[in-house]
């Protein structure tokens, strides 16, 4: 279906003259300020995967709300809705587009991490090492990976890729 309509714009674009379009030097210098590092392996530090409540209850928060001024209630202990420069905080919002326990209101362009322990770790199929490096930076192991990059990018630190894994692998209601 998305392959038919790109033809159809392809098509329709293909009568136009694009150079205009592509040596656009604003459109250059907005796609190179937006520009992601090259992806990078990371290893996941020691003691990383806890079962600390704290831990925990920060991971949820990351993983169901978006920044600090749209975050709905106050983050646990050891999270702040500011960054040391005073801006908003950007949390993981990962629910855009993963369901989990408890999940309201989720994406489903991510798959669904629902049991993920029970399923996919505890088969042997994935460990903690292969979720650190997803959320560090996806592209790693998936080049077109439509999810965002967290730790290569400086959006999160280690502790709070540690403390989403902790979050995702603990035992859920
Ligand atoms: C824009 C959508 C999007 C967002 C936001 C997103 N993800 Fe993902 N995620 C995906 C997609 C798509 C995949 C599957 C492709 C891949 O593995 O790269 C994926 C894969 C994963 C996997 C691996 C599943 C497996 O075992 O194969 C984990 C774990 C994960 N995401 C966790 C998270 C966490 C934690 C966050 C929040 C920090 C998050 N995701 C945010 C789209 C997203």
């Amino acid at each position: 279906m998305r392959k038919v309509i790109m033809l159809g714009i392809a098509t329709f674009l293909g009568a136009a003259d694009l150079s205009q379009v592509i040596e656009s030097p604003d459109a250059t210098a907005i796609l190179k300020k937006d520009a992601l590092p090259a992806a990078k392996a990371y290893k996941m530090p020691d003691g990383c995967v806890t079962d600390d409540a704290g831990a925990i209850a920060r991971g949820q928060y990351i993983f169901h709300n978006l920044n600090g001024k749209d975050a709905k209630e106050n983050p646990p202990e050891g999270l702040s809705r500011k960054l040391a420069d005073g801006k908003d905080k950007q949390f993981g919002n990962c629910v855009a587009c993963h369901n989990i326990e408890g999940a309201k209101g989720y994406g489903n362009i991510g798959p669904d991490l629902t049991k993920y322990k029970e399923l996919y770790m505890d088969s042997g199929v994935r460990n903690a090492q292969f979720m650190y490096q997803k959320i560090a930076d996806p592209r790693m192991d998936n080049p077109k990976s439509a999810m965002t990059v967290n730790l290569a990018n400086g959006l999160m630190n280690e502790r709070e890729v540690c403390d989403l894994v902790s979050y995702i692998t603990a035992v859920k209601k």
